[in-house]
């Protein structure tokens, strides 16, 4: 992830981010960070960038042709996944569901207004996006562009380490976080709750999402309604939990949320990654969902449960691709046993053409790109004979929370590696407290062997995932 920040006061960024994790991260090399100086790029004898408004009114407005030249300055260096933010109170709000967007982008421009604003035509050329980052009025963009970097940077794999992990905390779910305590247990003749000393893993989250609940209902009443929201058509998907394992676990892990809901008709969820996930009592029942969506569902991907649903959308949105696919899943909980001489690691970009070598008929080389930048691969190791790690297998979480992509290279069959690397997952979805799924491709024997062999539910109901 690169930043770059067009700037009058470039030294108030650096000064800024020198410190703390950010500044580590720069130093990993996981981020970078370059200032322009708008004032740089003038034309003006005097070093001037801003001139009175046409029209009248208070103040003074920046010129076009400095910011135009500092941003252009910026944008050779960038490739062209770019997004240019213009920081102004006059924009989107910022949220974490923004932060995870961006943290998705290779890089980003921030440009930080200051005086009154910025000549509107050098806006209309360079901006994709207008964010503030609340409903208040800074002296100019570069704290809020300090705010923006610091939620994003923490998003991208590998600034935080693990026990900083950015997997639970405030928002994911439309709930804010529990309190938390640490040593000594009495504090000014306070006690840490009980619960929390009693080791009882279940209690703990149960009391910790009460706490969630009661603080986001008192402080965040508006939360707690979208919280409220998606219990209610999870519910309602509990139903046919066998079917909607998939629907349900998208909801609980905020990777998606609910487009359109009917108890009569079905639910219509959008996944963070794109996709559409439907499920109805009957094709015009599905219909009637699809036409209230208000969001655009032509060129995604669907997964639907119900096959009388599959001519509407090859009708509606000219998909052509259906694969069907079964469920897998575990609820029994209890964390399954991983050797402890096998070497399992997370993967980073550097692996993506040996992976692409082994795995290219479901993915594109830039898709497998993303699931190694997103962090969310596994590979397991095994040393050769002069002692190197080589690339035994991988597996994958899709954006969507289906366990997937999992491959063990030929030589090194039949060592339990698969086992082995699809244990670790479920351990670690267990430890977040998911139920961790699958989704299988019909006729894929090998794989519904090893989900039953694991003790995972399989079930005999298919999924259509439509392209
Ligand atoms: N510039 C001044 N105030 C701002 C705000 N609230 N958000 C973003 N940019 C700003």
């Amino acid at each position: 992830m690169r930043f770059c920040v067009l700037t009058l006061f470039p030294q108030m960024i650096e000064a800024g981010l020198h410190d703390s994790i950010f500044a580590r991260a720069l130093k990993r090399g996981l981020i970078e960070l370059e200032t322009i100086d708008i004032r740089d790029y003038t034309k003006d004898p005097h070093r001037r960038v801003d001139d009175y408004t046409y029209g009248g009114g208070a103040g003074m407005l920046m010129q076009a042709q400095p910011v135009y030249d500092a941003w252009k300055a910026a944008a050779e260096r960038c490739t062209e996944n770019t997004r240019t933010i213009y920081v102004t109170p006059q924009g989107r709000v910022f949220d974490q569901k923004l932060a995870a967007e961006l943290s998705r982008e290779e890089n980003l421009i921030f440009l930080c207004g200051h005086y009154e604003g910025i000549d509107e035509r050098v806006l209309d050329e360079i901006v994709t996006d207008r964010i503030s980052i609340g409903d208040y009025v800074l002296t100019g963009g570069e704290l809020p562009a300090m705010v923006m970097m610091d939620a994003v940077s923490r998003l991208v794999p590998g600034v935080l380490h693990n026990e900083e992990s950015a997997e639970t905390e405030s928002f994911d779910n439309d709930l804010l976080e529990y309190p938390q305590y640490t040593r000594p247990e009495r504090w000014h003749e306070k006690e840490v709750p009980p619960v929390l000393l009693t080791g009882d893993h279940r209690k703990i989250s149960a009391w910790r999402l009460e706490q969630a609940k009661e603080r986001t209902k008192e402080i965040r009443p508006d939360l707690y309604a979208r919280y409220e929201y998606r219990q209610t058509v999870i519910k309602w998907l509990s139903r046919k939990k066998r079917q909607h394992i998939h629907m349900m676990e998208l909801l609980k892990r905020g990777r998606g949320e609910a487009l359109c809901f009917d108890p009569r008709d079905g639910a219509l969820l959008l996944e963070n990654g794109g996709a559409v996930m439907l499920t109805c009592t009957s094709a015009e029942a599905g219909e009637r969902l699809l036409d209230q969506s208000p969001v655009d569902l032509s060129g995604r991907l669907f997964c639907v449960c119900q096959q009388e649903i599959l001519p509407v959308l090859y009708e509606r949105y000219g998909l052509t691709e259906t694969r069907g696919c079964y469920q897998a899943y575990y609820t029994r909980g209890v964390p399954l046993p991983v050797p402890k001489d096998m070497d399992i690691r997370r993967l980073d970009i550097s692996f993506a053409e040996e992976i692409f070598a082994e795995y290219h008929e479901l993915v594109t080389f830039e898709e497998l790109q993303d699931c190694l930048a997103s962090g969310t691969m596994y590979g397991a190791f095994v040393r050769s004979e002069t002692g190197e790690a080589r690339l035994a297998g991988f597996i994958d979480t899709h954006s969507e929370g289906a366990l997937g992509m999992l491959q063990v290279r030929p030589p090194y069959r039949g060592r339990g590696i698969a086992v082995a690397l699809e244990s670790f997952m479920i351990n670690q979805a267990l430890g977040r407290d998911e139920i961790p799924f699958g989704h299988i491709f019909e006729g894929n024997e090998a794989s519904l062997q090893l989900q039953r062999k694991l003790g995972l539910n399989v079930t005999d109901v298919i999924l259509w995932w439509v392209s």
